[in-house]
């Protein structure tokens, strides 16, 4: 088959958004308002992966909700009441900036019943992911990078055309919150390597390696018979991990290290970063928002 037919079929079109994950660390914000619409600075954190999948040439996105994330879903759908709102009152620059958020050529939403884990999760996506490779964008890593993480990734894909995960070197005393490889680095391809194994959260001393799996993913659509045989216990979870790591019997994946400045909003410090990071890159905030950050210095607020 010519290269550039390859090329062709092996290009990303769909990416699938997990968002049911019940968010607890952020209680009780996230009661009523999914994790994925708190915002940073002044756009919700799906957004930031909304954009670097469209910026990566995404065209379809596929929103995984849970109950009471409805918002999630209206943030993306065009609101022609607003807009007609800020056409009558002269908010023509607001409107503006409205109408050139990248959008996706098609957005749809499935329900995941119960938030019974990431595989899960990703298994509820079959049905519109149709027979096709795709992405999976975890939003909460909330990724800064050129070429976008999810852009990265694909890359790697179109050249081996197996499955690939991104990952990030973590320092020991934060490896057992993730997933980590054991991986052989892959010949003249910088920072990509061939995964051996895979374990979900080790204890430092049991890591195989520092190559924790970080939020984005590209996958085939054999993991989904195998997500789908995955049984659990009742409080159990089905974990994408366990999945990949039944896949490698069948076929190579590859981890490709992101290059990039990547925030976990998931937990409350992260979160802060990312609204630090974020404001200190914006123009109209960066001077001021720096001035008070220098005026706080070491000292505790005291609200006085
Ligand atoms: P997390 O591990 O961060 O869990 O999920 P969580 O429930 O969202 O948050 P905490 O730990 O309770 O604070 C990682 C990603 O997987 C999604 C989440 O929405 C998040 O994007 N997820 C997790 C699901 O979509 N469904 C699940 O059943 C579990």
């Amino acid at each position: 088959m010519p290269a550039e037919r390859l090329h062709v079929l092996r290009t990303i079109r769909t990416a699938v958004f997990p968002a049911a994950g019940l968010g607890t660390r952020f209680l009780p914000a996230t009661k009523v308002i999914p994790k994925e619409m708190l915002p940073l600075v002044d756009k919700p954190i799906i957004q930031y992966g909304v954009e670097e999948a469209v910026a990566a040439g995404i065209e379809h996105v596929v929103l995984v909700t849970g109950q009471g994330k409805r918002a999630i879903e209206d943030h993306f759908a065009v609101d022609t009441n607003l807009q007609r709102l800020l056409k009558a009152r002269g908010r023509t620059d607001l409107l503006a900036e409205i109408q050139s958020l990248p959008r996706p050529t098609s957005v749809t939403t499935v329900q995941q019943g119960e938030p019974l884990g990431l595989g899960h999760a990703v298994l509820v996506a079959r049905k519109l992911v149709s027979d096709e490779a795709f992405a999976v964008v975890l939003s909460d890593d909330v990724i800064d990078a050129n070429p976008p993480a999810v852009r990265q990734l694909i890359s790697v894909y179109e050249k081996l055309g197996d499955p690939v995960v991104a990952v990030e070197r973590m320092p020991a005393d934060q490896i057992n919150n993730y997933g980590v490889v054991s991986a052989e680095p892959v010949a003249d391809e910088d920072g990509v390597y061939r995964i051996r194994g895979m374990v979900e959260k080790p204890s430092k001393e049991d890591a195989p390696s520092d190559l924790a799996i970080i939020g984005r993913y590209i996958l085939t659509p054999d993991i989904f018979p195998i997500l789908d045989s995955i049984t659990c216990n009742a409080g159990d979870e089905i974990q994408l991990t366990d999945g990949l790591q039944r896949l490698l019997a069948h076929r190579p994946i590859y981890a490709c290290e992101i290059d990039g400045v990547r925030h976990d909003t998931g937990s409350k410090i992260g979160f802060l970063r990312a609204t630090a990071y974020f404001a200190l890159k914006r123009p109209d905030l960066s001077e001021a928002f720096r001035e008070y950050l220098r005026t706080l210095g070491t000292a505790t607020p005291t609200g006085d």
